[in-house]
């Protein structure tokens, strides 16, 4: 039988260098565990002592018994011990069958889905697409499309002006600087922002998108020009919906259109203007006007949002209010 002395000394070496939860409690049942705790050993053996022996050894048996318990809970209670057991218990807690939280992510603008809806149509009919400068010169903007210093037409197309440059006010600068280096046959959408001197109100805003389609080709139609815009306003708001064309005037265009959409059948309303490439434009660029022969249109891709989802305010696109974003 091991002497209490003894079972003490070793007690207190292991508790000394017990430094988690699971050691101490590994101490607790070598000590005191039911079956085969050194100190419970002892307890065992009383019946079989006399009587004079169970005087010397019980209180002493019971003493050390108290000293072990209270020192297990107190190294227990030990900062190091409880260090242990945080670094534990993130993983005893941890449940991978609980659903994940989901980040949140941001969608494409309203205003660009539509853009992107757009050029999927046209796409499909061979066209492809380019960005331009929106600093662009007068010369770009304006002189190339038959719009001369003194001409009316550019009342309603006032600008800012960067130095000498302007901030382009429609998308048409780029049909020059396209067709500047390109050779027809040509197919292509300009999709872009443009800026005009707008007082702000529902529905104008002083910068703005624009999307221009530009054909050039041995013999462009404004036949065909029509029967495209026919097809893309059918693929854009359904196959019910109408369009009605009349005349109208662009100095970079003749003849010139207008095309207004019957949409749900609600009203007619404009949704671009469109012509026949004016053949001075097609000379100012480098191309011979006998040979080619070109159409082009140009619309506003916030408009067309609002016609196709109802939007009364185009100030919604650009206040940022995640309420009328998320719903795209
Ligand atoms: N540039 C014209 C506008 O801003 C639209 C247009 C484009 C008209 C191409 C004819 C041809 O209103």
């Amino acid at each position: 039988m091991m002497s209490l002395d003894k079972i003490k000394k070793e007690f207190f070496a292991e508790l000394e260098l017990a430094n988690s939860v699971e050691e101490i409690e590994k101490l607790r049942v070598k000590f005191l565990g039911r079956k085969q705790g050194l100190l419970t050993d002892l307890f065992k053996e009383i019946p079989k002592l006399s009587l004079a022996e169970k005087r010397k050894l019980v209180p002493d048996l019971n003493k050390l018994k108290k000293e072990v318990e209270e020192a297990l809970l107190q190294k227990e209670s030990s900062p190091a011990a409880k260090v242990q057991k945080n670094k534990t218990s993130p993983i005893s807690t941890f449940d991978p069958s609980l659903p994940g939280e989901k980040p949140k992510t941001g969608h494409s603008h309203p205003a660009l889905l539509v853009i992107e809806e757009i050029k999927e149509i046209f796409k499909y009919l061979g066209f492809s697409w380019v960005d331009g400068p929106e600093v662009e010169t007068d010369e770009y903007n304006f002189q190339k499309l038959r719009l001369h210093p003194d001409h009316p037409a550019r009342d309603t197309q006032q600008t800012y002006y960067v130095g000498k440059n302007l901030l382009r006010t429609h998308t048409s600068s780029m049909q020059a600087r396209y067709l500047e280096r390109h050779k027809p046959p040509v197919r292509v959408l300009f999709p872009g922002r443009v800026y005009r001197r707008e007082a702000i109100d529902a529905t104008h805003l002083p910068g703005f998108l624009q999307l221009e389609g530009l054909l050039v080709d041995q013999n462009a139609k404004m036949t065909d020009l029509i029967g495209v815009l026919d097809f893309f306003a059918r693929r854009l708001f359904g196959e019910e919906t109408k369009i009605r064309v009349y005349g109208h005037h662009f100095p970079y265009t003749e003849p010139s259109i207008e095309v207004e959409v019957l949409y749900k059948g609600n009203k007619w309303l404009e949704i671009l203007g469109a012509g026949m490439v004016h053949p001075e434009v097609i000379k100012n660029t480098g191309h011979d006007p006998k040979k080619y022969r070109g159409w082009a249109f140009g619309m506003g891709p916030e408009r067309i949002a609002m016609l196709k989802y109802g939007i009364e305010d185009i100030r919604l696109f650009y206040s940022s209010d995640l309420r009328f974003l998320k719903q795209f």
